[in-house]
């Protein structure tokens, strides 16, 4: 296929699970792209249907009644009603996903070495020998000191930041084009954080690997991320380059979760503002712009939704560019 077109495109996904009688809709409208070399951050608070969109270009959706529209293409291959057989031939060789819990990805009676070297053996003609070489020196390449010893040890006998690079070490193993991120670092502390981040941002030099990283936290963004996607209640709120949308936020609600983030310099405020309130659940979601009710912003026009509109670089889901009053741009660093 030709280099220049998008590693990942998707275009108005939405997913809707069926309760109560009805179709609710989770992600709607959903459009991004994911470059090669790139990395992706979707972010948004809980509920905001981050992992949801991941599962579902994933084939990972299973439950009874989902109902998934728009497109998904991956190399140009279309994911959205692809057979389960053809991803799982996908999935560990071209797309990986990587979750906040590595407890979920290992099971626990095995060494993580002999998962990692199954996982590589499933996927090509691999001698155990040459597949175990390849285990430590991924793992060797995820920064786990003494590799060969730690190829040998079990799963709980791991710290969980040495779990997480050998979770990375088993998605990486068959060199997947995209890697899918699921909060890879909410479980682990601030510095063992940066340095799975660290690993993330340098895949792409050492791998050739693009990456989605969801995350609730846009201070992850802030030191990972190229691009950027800001869900809100299933939505795009706003998306476009990392820098530009923390210099001059479009949305409202992109400005209160910078405003979340703990100065990186300075002395720490005792209390970091949150947004008051919370996301409405998918039964409750009102017509016009869903974050209306928690807008410091909110006036007669957000009665009706909201759609994307062009503003710089970014595109973002707001009448307040649209009609001239932007939001006060953000002193530089301040992130
Ligand atoms: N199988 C399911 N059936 C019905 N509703 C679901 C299902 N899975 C997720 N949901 C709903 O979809 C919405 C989005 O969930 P999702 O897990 O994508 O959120 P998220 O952004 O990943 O949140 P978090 O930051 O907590 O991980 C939530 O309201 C959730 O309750
Ligand atoms: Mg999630």
């Amino acid at each position: 296929m030709p280099d220049d077109l998008p590693l990942l495109e998707v275009r108005d996904l939405s997913v809707s699970f069926r309760s109560r009688g009805r179709d609710v809709p989770i992600v709607e409208n959903v459009s991004f792209s994911v470059d090669r070399q790139e990395i992706l951050g979707i972010v948004g608070e809980s509920g905001s249907g981050k992992s949801v969109t991941a599962m579902a270009i994933m084939g990972l959706i299973d439950a009874p009644g989902v109902k998934i529209t728009g497109s998904a293409l991956f190399r140009g291959q279309e994911l959205v009603g692809l057979s389960q057989r053809s991803f799982r031939h996908l999935r560990g060789r071209e797309i990986s996903m990587i979750f906040q819990d590595p407890m979920t990805a290992f099971t626990p009676v095995y060494t993580i070495g002999w998962q990692i070297d199954e996982q590589i053996r499933v996927h090509e003609a691999i001698s155990r020998t040459g597949a175990r070489a390849r285990t430590v020196q991924l793992l060797g390449d995820m920064g786990v000191p003494d590799p060969e010893r730690t190829a040998n040890r079990y799963p709980h006998q791991l710290s969980g930041g040495l779990r997480q690079r050998a979770m990375i070490a088993m998605a990486l193993s068959c060199n997947p084009s995209l890697l899918i991120a699921d909060e890879p670092t909410t479980a682990l502390d601030v510095t063992v954080q940066a340095q799975i981040l660290d690993l993330l941002r340098n895949l792409r030099h050492n791998y050739g690997s693009s990456v989605l990283l969801i995350t609730h936290d846009m201070g992850v963004v802030a030191e990972t991320c190229d691009r950027v996607m800001v869900l809100y209640s299933g939505r795009v709120a706003e998306r476009g380059p990392a820098e530009a949308v923390f210099r001059q936020p479009g949305h409202p609600y992109t400005g209160a979760l910078l405003d979340s983030i703990p100065p990186l310099t300075g002395p720490r405020p005792e209390r970091l503002p949150s947004i008051a309130g919370a996301p409405p659940p998918p039964l409750e979601r009102p017509s016009g712009c869903a974050f209306a009710p928690r807008c410091h912003y909110v006036h007669e026009s957000c009665m009706i939704l909201p759609s994307l509109i062009a503003y710089g670089t970014q595109d973002v889901a707001c009448v307040l560019p649209a009609e001239g009053h932007p939001l006060p741009p953000r002193a530089a660093g301040a992130a």
